[in-house]
């Protein structure tokens, strides 16, 4: 990996864990942001209760690739290479903004217990992995990451939620990861189906970790519930509404889902097709 060093954010925070989740967000190139991730020590100094105003216009990304409607994004077909590359590309685009998301989480919601924190510095790592193979792959098979344009779904979700960590853990973790897992068997047999063996591979790993992040993100939203004497699905239907968080679409990974923690009232609710429940996203993290 080509790294540089990141640019300083106001020096303000760079010793604390979540200071330089702030910088690494706010680094542009993706070298830098990868190397930003990897400069968080578990030794940095956690302060769970600091504000940050941070002067960088964020998320730091780099100027390609091009952001368009998502009906701009062309399905390519896997019988070509560039067709797979384009998939990779978008896949490596999502991963991107999971990165964005996971340092997000940590810098602006103070408060939370160290643990919160520290579940959250896994996903930022495991985020970086993802987007890393992936830029890997692309670039194996000829391509880089910015070759193709790419849609922007994941991190406006975080911009609405940006003054509700409820509704963010809710509509972020709780249903736009939670669609990734719905989405990768799909993505993988496309891939292998094409003999695209070490592409399949990478979404295998991928939605290994990501059903960890859905159960992070399970676990916390459960427990903010509980604190403020909230039902977790009817404060679900809620925030979707709220939010304006479009339905989801089957079919659904239920042995994902359920590894992740999603309970069988929720799993009957979504199969169901119950609307209120949980909405339709186009996106994995
Ligand atoms: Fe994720
Ligand atoms: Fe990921």
């Amino acid at each position: 990996m080509d790294i540089k060093t990141v640019p300083p954010l106001g020096g303000e925070g760079q010793d604390c864990l979540r200071g330089l989740a702030l910088a690494a967000l706010a680094a542009t190139a993706w070298q830098d942001k990868l190397a930003g991730v990897q400069a968080i020590s578990d030794a940095a100094v956690l302060d769970c209760g600091k504000t940050f105003a941070p002067s960088a216009v964020l998320p730091g990304r780099p100027p390609l690739p091009e952001l368009v409607a998502p009906s701009q994004v062309r399905q390519r077909s896997m019988a070509t290479q560039e067709g797979r590359a384009a998939l990779l590309h978008a896949l490596a685009h999502i991963e991107f903004n999971a990165v964005n998301l996971a340092l997000d989480i940590l810098w602006r919601f103070a408060g939370m217990p160290e643990a919160f924190y520290r579940d959250w510095l896994r996903v930022a790592r495991e985020e970086a992995h993802h987007f890393d193979l992936l830029r890997r792959r692309l670039e194996a098979l000829g391509y880089a990451y910015g070759g193709f344009p790419a849609h922007n779904g994941l991190w406006e979700m975080a911009q609405r939620t940006q003054d509700d960590l409820l509704a963010r853990l809710a509509l972020v973790p709780r249903t736009l990861e939670a669609r990734g897992l719905d989405a990768s068997p799909q993505i993988r047999s496309k891939l292998a189906g094409a003999g695209d063996a070490e592409s399949a591979a990478i979404v295998d790993i991928i939605l290994a970790d990501e059903i960890g992040h859905v159960a992070i993100g399970i676990f916390w939203y459960k427990r903010l519930c509980r604190l403020a004497g909230k039902d977790p699905i009817a404060c679900y239907a809620e925030l979707a509404e709220r939010h304006g968080a479009p339905r989801l679409r089957g079919p659904f990974n239920l042995q994902a889902r359920r590894a992740a923690g999603f309970d069988e009232a929720e799993l009957a609710a979504l199969q169901a097709g119950d609307a209120a429940l949980l909405p339709h996203t186009e996106s994995q993290a």
